[in-house]
């Protein structure tokens, strides 16, 4: 595991060849009439053929066998994944989760698929607008399944136990603390090594993207270097008891069977790759002299929406950083938002709330739904020495935003269990320090 290769760079035009059969790209064209080591070539579009070239997406696949060669998909449990928006009436509060419970391998083998959970979400699968997010429980390597998904992209964030991470394009190692994302139709499968637990971040119909940096200028937040792509590997191993594919198509899943892994891929090429970032490389912006920098400073990756600066959903984490702002109530300010925010915590304590957000948990603050520093962070930073400071040392919290209007599933308000109902209660103590009294001319110095 500690071998494992990588190619550096955010969406570039990537080559890679297994090592054991060099001169396994065709050189000059993508479709030979015969290829190199008598492989087939697929191409795999990530985009519509005709978006223009700073958004065109598609990668050739040079395999043993093409991906077609399987028994036909029906329908399979689906668990607890839903696109079903409307599952129990909308509910505008403030919620929070207790850390999401991981099954216990000793009582019930679930792997990565079998241990999905649709959290909230909002939007259209049919029509490619929307996103997901999901909790993933799990205890159990994958074995003879891998999974792909027609609907989105999936950003994962392990958040206990390391993910190996068989795809198309070649093995990932992604441990908690980086983030990796695979696009729609890529197949993956993973191996975990103990009970394991994390996030996922779905978008429909289109991809993350790094976000614009204007005025900050040409580096800084993640640059694009520190993401990495994965070198070819393939394995041709026949599965004489069948190997199983499992899609997720219009929010159903579905499993078909055929007789090979399907990680037969000895080369291949493009621009449409899965991808991790290791999240300690991020570059923090902020503010230097007094006030905030609103919380966007902190975009890792944007999935964009075809409104200017709206995103499907953003995300944004919280990294170990100074905090040196003078004259300035230095926790995140009291706030309401027309875009949605779901918190979750990778390890650590979030600096506005101290007590019950904790580790694997996670919050969701809707659409205009008030929210900001409990009440004794707000006590605590209001009357604290500015000397400079770090912040979130230990700690990575990161946040999903999205401009939808997320709506909560069933397993999410009920049948998980960890929807902590006390949540309001950490701002009751919130109490007015009004003084009117206090009142002084403008001129006699500022209030
Ligand atoms: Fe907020």
């Amino acid at each position: 595991l500690c071998h494992m290769q990588y190619i550096p760079g955010f969406g570039n035009e990537c080559a890679s060849e297994d090592p054991r059969c060099p001169g396994a790209l065709p050189e000059g064209q993508n479709n030979p009439q015969v290829c190199p080591y008598n492989l087939y070539a697929e191409q795999l579009s990530g985009s519509a053929f005709t978006c223009p070239r700073s958004t065109n997406k598609r990668s050739w696949l040079y395999r043993i066998l093409p991906s077609v060669c399987h028994k036909p998909f029906e329908s399979i449990d689906q668990g607890h994944v839903t696109h079903n928006w409307d599952e129990v009436d909308p509910d505008p509060n403030q919620l929070r989760w207790k850390p999401f419970e991981i099954p216990k391998a000793s009582q019930k083998k679930v792997d990565f698929v079998s241990g999905l959970h649709t959290l909230c979400g909002a939007g259209d699968i049919r029509s490619n607008n929307g996103l997901a997010i999901h909790i993933f429980l799990c205890n159990t390597s994958m074995g003879n399944r891998c999974f792909y998904n027609s609907d989105g992209d999936f950003l994962i964030v392990p958040q206990k136990g390391k993910l190996l991470i068989y795809t198309e394009f070649g093995k990932m190692l992604v441990q908690p603390n980086e983030i990796c994302v695979i696009q729609r139709g890529m197949r993956f499968s993973i191996d975990v090594f103990e009970e394991t637990r994390g996030y996922i971040l779905e978008v429909y119909g289109v991809h993350f993207e790094l976000p614009d940096l204007g005025p900050i200028g040409a580096n800084g937040l993640a640059n694009p270097r520190d993401f990495l792509i994965p070198v070819a590997w393939y394995e041709d191993r026949q599965v004489p008891g069948g190997y199983t594919v499992i899609n997720k198509y219009q929010g159903k899943l579905f499993a078909a069977k055929q007789n090979v892994s399907p990680f037969n891929v000895v080369a291949w090429h493009g621009n449409y790759t899965p991808y991790k970032y290791n999240l300690e490389n991020f570059m923090v912006i902020n503010s230097v002299a007094f006030d905030h920098a609103d919380p966007s400073i902190f975009t890792v990756l944007t999935a964009k929406s075809v409104r200017p600066g709206v995103a499907v959903a953003d995300f944004v984490i919280f990294p170990p950083r100074w905090g040196v702002a003078d004259k300035t109530f230095r926790p995140p300010y009291y706030h309401r938002n027309c875009m949605s925010e779901f918190m979750g915590l990778i390890k650590g304590h979030y600096e506005a709330k101290q007590g019950e957000f904790l580790p694997g948990g996670g919050s969701l603050h809707s659409s205009m739904t008030p929210h900001g520093p409990d009440a004794d962070c707000f006590e605590k930073a209001s009357k604290a020495k500015l000397a400079p400071e770090r912040i979130a040392d230990g700690t990575m919290a990161f946040m999903f935003e999205s401009s939808l209007s997320m709506a909560v599933t069933k397993w999410g308000l009920k049948s998980s269990s960890c929807l902590d109902e006390n949540y309001y209660k950490c701002w009751e103590p919130l109490k007015s320090h009004f003084t009117p009294d206090s009142r002084k001319p403008r001129s006699a110095g500022k209030g």
